[in-house]
């Protein structure tokens, strides 16, 4: 089964997905913290925590290897629930080989845009390959073949990271990442709202509902 995530840091939002009781972690990252309106990474990341006791991502700010792994370090031992999310970059390739090797090293690579990305940080231990499809089509290029591309190489070759779909922008995302085999799903509350809405069910639902009423208000 693929796991869903709200890619959020804004805690109504998250409370919201929580309460329909299929939300298995949230994503964040510094431009979404931006979005929340706090740059207190720590206090936002475990009142996170306190509404989903599943898997919460935070991300480094540092982009050398030594000042991401003091920083995962940091970052890692908020509570058990965390994930630190390192940039797929070289220096981040280094850090997420050390970080790996900790009892509590649980990483989600991220800005990946290529299956060539993806298996260079499954190689380096990371748990989670997140791969940006909305960016890869806003940039021209195919979200969609990247992540059915590392889904074969993980699967070639037993790698155990699970596959992100991340940066979904739409159902069609959604539909798509789940045909490929993703492991996990992150969206924007918006996405998720649009998972569970069709106008056929809102005109199906009052229709009956009428009728209900047409026999039963007699
Ligand atoms: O988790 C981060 C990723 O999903 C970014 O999405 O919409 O900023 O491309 P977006």
């Amino acid at each position: 089964m693929a796991e869903i995530f709200i890619d959020t840091a804004k805690i109504a939002e998250i409370k919201a997905a929580a309460a329909w009781g299929i939300l298995d972690g949230v994503t964040t990252n510094p431009t979404l913290m931006f979005r929340a309106g706090t740059a207190n990474r720590k206090e936002q990341t475990l009142k996170i925590v306190e509404i989903v006791q599943g898997s919460v991502s935070a991300e480094v700010i540092s982009t050398d290897a030594a000042g991401m792994v003091a920083e995962a370090r940091e970052i890692l031992s908020w509570s058990e629930h965390v994930y630190v999310k390192i940039p797929a970059i070289a220096e981040g390739l280094k850090a997420m080989r050390e970080i790996s090797a900790w009892p509590n090293g649980r990483i989600n690579a991220t800005l990946i845009f290529s299956a060539n990305q993806a298996y260079l940080v499954a190689r380096a231990g990371a748990s989670y390959a997140s791969i940006f499809m909305g960016r890869l089509d806003d940039a021209g290029l195919d979200g969609i073949q990247v992540l059915q591309e590392t889904r074969q190489i993980f699967d070639n070759y037993g790698l155990t990271c699970k596959v992100l779909a991340a940066s979904i922008r739409s159902t069609y995302h959604v539909t798509q990442s789940l045909l490929a085999g993703a492991d996990i799903l992150t969206m924007p509350y918006g996405v998720l709202q649009k998972m569970i809405s069709s106008p056929f069910t809102d005109v199906g639902l009052a229709k009956f509902l009428a009728d209900w009423e047409k026999v039963a208000g007699k």
